[in-house]
């Protein structure tokens, strides 16, 4: 991973077409499993632009977690072309690709990933190791970050000793202490009681709303997918028009207060490929973005707005 000071820039996509972070033109992803090959994701195109809220949903196993790799350059497409920072990453050897996740991409995880015998400030610190900022900045900054998601008295915990809740938490500020343009959290609040979930979830929308950072959130539960600007909906390998998804309603429901709508199985976590050049996901940072896929669209039924980000006492979990 090559080092350099990056000064976050304020909140904008540093490269390519002004106010889009993403862009996917036909992308495939094929693994080889001993002779036979999965084709995971079969031509998926969309944009991310800035500032957005878009929700991935779908049936376990339909391409989900592959996209969400992809579009945060954990690992590249056998197919189709992909832009990230107006960057082609097929352009891009393995450093420059980690540069560039660590300057543009903020990664949340289902389980956390958290480094176990480490405090929740060095976890979230992290990220800026690699951009050469010096120790005494670096403990600053993710202070203040943890401050933002409502852990300023939890500095020096180890994630052993924090809730679930407070493990996302640290997770979600690791993620965005580099000032990403885009965020990418793949069923974070999959491992989470229903009230946590609930309490993380407000947590990353008001990052979204405050900050500017765009969130793609993949999320089987379709009354939280609904209170997205707009839906993208997978089902095998491919995003589909919602008129053919029998799971999407044909109102969207209201952001709240909707028709209540039964959450298919939960899906697992991902196997993942070794050998892409998935370098360390939490090098990455970045600025602010939005989707919009050309097909599969949903318009967003509401957009929560507002509230202060962190929680404040009680707000963690
Ligand atoms: N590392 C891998 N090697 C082989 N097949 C994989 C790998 N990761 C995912 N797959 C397969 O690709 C398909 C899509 O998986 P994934 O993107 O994890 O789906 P989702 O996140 O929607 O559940 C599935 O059939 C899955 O079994
Ligand atoms: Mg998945």
């Amino acid at each position: 991973m090559s080092r350099r000071e990056a000064e976050p820039a304020p909140g904008g996509v540093r490269g390519g077409r002004p106010g889009v972070a993403v862009d996917a033109v036909d992308l495939g992803r094929t693994y080889d499993l001993g002779g036979t090959s999965v084709a995971a994701l079969r031509g998926v195109s969309l944009t991310i632009a800035a500032g957005d809220y878009v929700a991935v949903v779908g049936p376990s196993g339909s391409g989900k977690s592959t996209l969400m790799h992809l579009l945060g350059g954990l690992d590249r497409p056998t197919s189709g072309r992909l832009a990230i920072g107006g960057r082609d990453v097929a352009t891009l050897d393995a450093g420059e690709l980690a540069t560039l996740r660590n300057e543009t991409i903020g990664f949340v995880f289902q389980s956390f990933h958290l480094l176990p015998r480490t405090s929740a400030v060095d976890n979230v610190a992290l990220p800026l190791v690699y951009r050469g900022i010096g120790g005494r900045r670096r403990r600053t900054m993710a202070a203040a970050m943890l401050g933002r998601v409502g852990l300023g008295h939890r500095l020096d915990h180890r994630p052993n000793q924090l809730s679930g809740g407070e493990q996302q938490r640290v997770a979600i500020a690791r993620a965005l202490v580099t000032d990403p343009v885009l965020l990418l959290a793949d069923e974070p609040t999959g491992n989470l009681d229903s009230v946590t979930g609930e309490s993380v979830l407000g947590l990353l929308e008001d990052l979204n709303a405050s900050s500017g950072v765009a969130l793609v959130l993949v999320t089987h539960d379709r009354e939280v997918a609904a209170r997205a600007r707009r839906q993208i909906v997978m089902r095998d390998g491919v995003v589909v028009p919602p008129a053919d998804d029998p799971d999407t309603p044909t109102v969207v429901p209201a952001a709240r207060g909707g028709p209540e709508i039964v959450d298919p199985a939960p899906s697992a976590e991902p196997r993942r490929a070794s050998g892409s050049d998935s370098g360390h996901p939490f090098g990455g940072s970045g600025g602010a973005t939005g989707a919009t896929e050309r097909r599969g669209e949903i318009p967003a039924a509401g957009k929560r707005c507002g509230g202060s980000i962190g929680a404040g006492p009680g707000g963690g979990s």
